[in-house]
Parts: C-alpha cells; structure tokens; sequence
C-alpha cells in the first residue's frame, strides 16, 4: 500500500506515468467513469481550501466513486481532542482512500503511519503540497512541451509557499532546469530548501529581488501569494503583502512563450485584466489538476 506525502515518495518515471494518465484521461474521459466504483474517497480538511479539497471530490466523482469527509476540523472529533492518528484509523474503516490537509507539517505522515489505507497529503503547513506540485508538472508540460531545459521563475513568497518548496524538489530532478527565486530579503527560500535541494541538483539558480530585471529571461513565471495565515505579526504581511504586482507593462517585456502558472488562490499579485493575456495558464492549471488527482487515485488504489 502506497500513500504520497512527499513529491520524492514519486520517481521521475512515475511522476511521468501519472502524467500520462492525465493525458489519456484528458482524451478519453469516458474510460475511466467506473474506475472506482464501489470505492469511496474521504477529504479531511483542517484548514480551508476550494481547489484542492473540491478538484479530489470531482476527480473521484468522475472516476465513479463517492467522496465522504469535513471541511472544519472544528466541525470533527479534533475539536475533543482527538489525535490525527485515531482519526486516520477510523477513517480507515469507511474509506478506501483518505486525502489530509493540516496546519501542522508532519500531520499526514502521522496520518499515513496509522491509517491502513492509502494517504494523500493534500497540504501540510509551510511545508509541502505534492499533489499541487503535480498539477504544476503537468501544466507546464503541457504548456511548454517538456519538463526539461526550462528557466523557471518563482516569484512572491518563498518562505511560507509549500507549492514553491515541492515544486523546487520535483523539478530539481529534471535536466536543464533553472531557477531564478524572485523575493524580498524576508521571504526567500528557507535555507534547508537550499542546502537539501538547491545545492545539491543538477540545476542552477540565483535569486534576486526585482522581477523587471529577470521577467524577460523567463519560460515559466510561477507567482504566489504571500500567505497572510503563516506571518506572525500582521504588520509585516501587510509592508510585503504587494511587493510583486504583475502589470501589463512587465508583461511588455516578458517572452510571448511565457507561460504564467499560480497555484491559486490569488489576492493582488496578479489583477484580473491578465486573465485574457494568452500566457495566463492559472485556470487551465486548476482543471489540470482535477486530471491529475484521478490519475493519482487510480495509481494509489492500484486500479488497471
Ligand atoms: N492551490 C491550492 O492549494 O488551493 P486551495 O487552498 O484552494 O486548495
């Protein structure tokens, strides 16, 4: 039995199988709308989420199964003090695959110790977001043909962004692949993400605060949010809260094959007015994710 609570839990290979599949569910919808029947999925979310918690209830739908679970964790049994291992165990009696987001980074694999089924980490705390950093492989490669030989910019907040840290794992592993790190001084990559990936890779990066100077440099411009929920003093979110806003006059001098990924939810780091710009990839990028989490139900519960 399989659970995915690190993007390194993947090989490359696999990574690329479960991209595969996406493809193929994308060409042939109709193939896999009994995959799971009789199988139920269960979403525990103990912070908020729209994309991640409804696109693994949808790609369970279309594969055929039926989803269970909360949205609140104030609204379970954590609210009497119940651990996240007794939990799992639990869901582990009504369930065939459970999907876990917590504040506390760790909570899943706690999760994944105790439970006798498979565990999806769907986000836990600053640390990381596998499944969100599948839909960003599969984005990019089918925005830009390839998942290799690619200069990627990350811009916003790279301390508290979990997506921007699993991603950097993942796409570490590829060749050609560099990274330029778009940050205030506060926000840059923590430094265990440097020395355990960063300097360890076959990759290059820099880092730099000003967008402007790099943009025109860029395959892939990944923006983040900065995360308000993750700052200890409010007044610090708000001096950085708009450091980067991506106008259309740095849009000007960005590459027309500039692909533009969020993970999403946006505040103002980029304004509406871009959605119609060709280079916005972030909607595609949330349907895209819905494939690839059916891909990864199918690949975790061992379906054909
Ligand atoms: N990208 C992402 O994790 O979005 P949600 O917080 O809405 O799930």
């Amino acid at each position: 039995m399989r659970s995915l609570i690190d993007i390194l839990d993947l090989s490359t290979e696999e990574i690329d199988q479960l991209m595969d599949c996406a493809e193929d569910i994308i060409a042939n919808p109709e193939l896999y709308e009994d995959k799971c029947r009789g199988k139920k999925l269960a979403t525990l979310f103990y912070e908020p989420s729209t994309r991640t918690r409804l696109s693994f209830e949808a790609a369970m739908l279309e594969l055929g199964g039926k989803v269970l679970g909360f949205s609140d964790g104030q609204s379970s049994s954590a609210a009497k003090g119940e651990s996240i291992a007794d939990t799992a165990r639990v869901v582990s009696a009504f369930a065939d695959i459970m999907a876990i987001r917590h504040p506390k980074e760790g909570a899943p694999l706690v999760a994944a110790m105790n439970a006798t089924i498979p565990v999806i980490n769907a986000g836990d705390g600053g640390h990381n977001h596998p499944t969100q950093t599948l839909t960003d492989l599969l984005t990019i490669r089918r925005e830009k043909g390839r998942t290799d030989s690619l200069t990627i910019g990350l811009c916003g907040d790279l301390k508290f962004g979990r997506t921007v840290h699993s991603l950097l794992q993942a796409m570490s592993r590829y060749d050609g692949i560099r990274f330029i790190l778009i940050s205030p001084e506060e926000l840059q990559v923590p430094e265990h993400v440097k020395t355990d990936i960063l300097e360890t890779g076959n990759l290059s990066y820099m880092e730099t605060d000003s967008l402007m100077q790099v943009i025109p440099d860029l395959d892939v411009l990944y923006m983040t949010r900065v995360q308000r929920e993750r700052f200890i003093s409010e007044a610090d979110y708000v001096r950085l809260k708009d450091t980067y806003i991506l106008t259309p006059d740095k849009l000007k001098i960005a590459r027309r094959d500039l692909s533009i990924l969020h993970p999403l939810p946006r505040v103002n780091e980029i304004p509406s007015l871009i959605d119609s710009d060709p280079r916005a990839c972030y909607f595609k990028q949330v349907l895209y994710g819905k494939y690839i989490r059916m891909a990864l139900i199918l690949k975790l519960l061992e379906v054909d």
